[in-house]
């Protein structure tokens, strides 16, 4: 299989870069800065990619590769940061810019093999404060910005290659042209990396690893775990068990609603255990939204382990973006699912070779697109991600039965009227929050002090960033109306207008 390695030096854009590359039926990794150039040579990539990062070449800890790297015949991109560092690395120079260029820029080339099909001068987008002043040598400047400063540089003897923007966001106009340049023409790659074949080798290995012996894996009805469950049926028949917990924190109806569409629909071995009982005890009192995620994950590991009773492998629907090792990509939602998908006792079933993550090498677009190959329901690929821990991160502060109740009607009716309105798989996650502060109203002749709801619906790419959705006052008009009237204890409708960073996604 044709491989690229994207050395990974802290950009928020580094798993965009594979994801195009992936797009392009191409397989990407991405690997540390301190990959050794024999690791590299042992998995014989077609091409190499330096990504970009926030630090600068010649400051203080600043990720560098071997430059070795450079001298394996591989052909080498490097993007923005990785272009600095491989000038750096060989003889150029690389000094800091007068001012820092961030956003699109017009950029005037002359013609290269990274550039063909397009025409001079282009769109592209910027994000550095360092510039390469002197190429090193072997090099040619072919691409500038208006302001001079160098954008493309090249050495095709040693197939190395440098870019200052970015190809991997949109705001380059044909950054995916250059990218297939760089895969087809340069690196010699052929589209071989389908969804297709990938079924197909994960369920042979998952075949060969399991032989006669039994797999267990927790389900929930999201998206990752129900394609695992259905991937690992395929695989293994009834050597499976899937356990699906109610922690009580899901929203109206959805446990039956899952429990149903997993077993009736799929077929799927699916135990239902009812355990809210125990998280909502465990949650009593309990304010700090960490310490509830605390306490929510080890009831998860107790009750899970405890149903389980005896396996042969636990199987986790751990995605790519969980798993690598680049620490420096994660934002803060990865860290904590991470944290899940790696509490002590997995770890224990890790060290003897008895967890199965066969969605590990995927991200979540490509996931859907197995679960679709797989013959999965639109309705169950499509489902807005809900945190583990579910309403009880929506309810500021301590959670119980009342809140819950209140939250779980008033989700309801949002989620109702976004999908009457056709936005529901337009948007990321749009869902109610419950504060529980208190503010007065009236209704009727009468005097209520009584408790809020926000509104939250926000676009997102893989829940990183995130910008709030400009939602039509119409709908917002409406789910507030029927909020304030159909769910009782609620005087009043907010709607969050923030986006992420600074704020999160979660209120919690
Ligand atoms: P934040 O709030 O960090 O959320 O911006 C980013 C994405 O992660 C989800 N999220 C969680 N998922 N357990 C999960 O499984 C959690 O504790 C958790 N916290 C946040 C959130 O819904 C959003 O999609």
């Amino acid at each position: 299989m044709n491989q690229i390695v994207i050395i990974d030096f802290g950009s928020q854009y580094s798993h965009l870069i594979a994801r195009r590359i992936r797009e392009s039926q191409v397989y990407a990794q991405l690997e540390p800065p301190d990959i050794s150039p024999e690791r590299l040579k042992a998995i014989n990539p077609r091409g190499i990619i330096l990504s970009g990062g926030p630090a600068s070449v010649y400051g203080d800890g600043a990720p560098h590769c071997s430059p070795e790297i450079f001298r394996l015949g591989i052909p080498v991109l490097g993007v923005c940061y990785g272009m600095q560092l491989m000038s750096h690395l060989l003889d150029g120079k690389v000094v800091r810019s007068e001012r820092r260029e961030y956003g699109h820029a017009l950029l005037d080339f002359g013609d290269n093999k990274l550039v063909r099909g397009l025409v001079s001068p282009q769109q592209v987008w910027m994000s550095h404060g360092d510039v390469v002043e002197q190429v090193p040598s072997g090099f040619c400047l072919v691409g500038k910005t208006k302001d001079g400063l160098a954008g493309i540089i090249v050495n095709e003897a040693q197939r190395l290659y440098g870019i200052q923007f970015h190809p991997e966001v949109v705001h380059t106009e044909n950054g995916i042209t250059i990218i297939r340049n760089f895969l087809f023409d340069i690196c010699g790659c052929t589209p071989d990396w389908t969804m297709d074949d990938y079924h197909q080798r994960i369920t042979e290995e998952i075949r060969r690893t399991v032989g006669d012996r039994s797999v267990v894996c927790g389900i929930s009805g999201g998206v990752d775990s129900t394609v695992l469950g259905k991937l690992l049926h395929e695989a293994v028949g009834e050597r499976l068990r899937c356990i699906f917990v109610d922690n009580g924190f899901l929203r109206k109806n959805e446990g039956e609603q899952v429990y149903k569409r997993l077993k009736a629909g799929l077929g799927l071995p699916v135990e239902l255990v009812d355990a809210s009982e125990q998280f909502l005890s465990a949650l009593q009192g309990v304010d700090d939204p960490e310490e509830k995620r605390r306490r929510i994950g080890q009831i998860f590991v107790d009750v899970f382990f405890k149903t389980a009773g005896n396996f042969d492998f636990l199987a986790q629907g751990t995605l790519y973006p969980d798993v690598i090792e680049s620490v420096s990509t994660r934002g803060p939602s990865a860290t904590i699912k991470t944290h899940h998908n790696r509490v002590q006792a997995i770890l224990d079933l890790i060290a003897q070779g008895r967890v199965l993550e066969p969605l590990r090498e995927l991200y979540k677009d490509e996931v859907r697109i197995l679960g679709e190959r797989m013959g999965l329901p639109k309705e169950m690929l499509w489902r807005q991600p809900f945190p583990g821990p579910g309403l009880a991160i929506r309810i500021l502060g301590p959670v119980c039965r009342e809140y819950l109740d209140r939250l779980r009607e008033a989700d309801h009716i949002l989620v109702d009227e976004i999908k009457r309105a056709g936005l529901y798989e337009k948007l990321w996650q749009s869902f109610a929050v419950f504060l529980p502060v208190r503010s007065v109203g009236v209704m009727g002749d009468e005097r209520t002090y009584e408790q809020v709801i926000a509104i939250r619906a926000v676009e997102s790419k893989d829940g990183m960033t995130a910008d709030w959705v400009r939602l039509p006052y119409e709908i917002l008009g409406r789910v507030s109306n029927r909020i304030i009237n159909e769910v009782k204890g609620i005087n009043r409708v907010v709607y969050d207008l923030s986006s992420k960073p600074p704020s999160t996604i979660e209120w919690e």
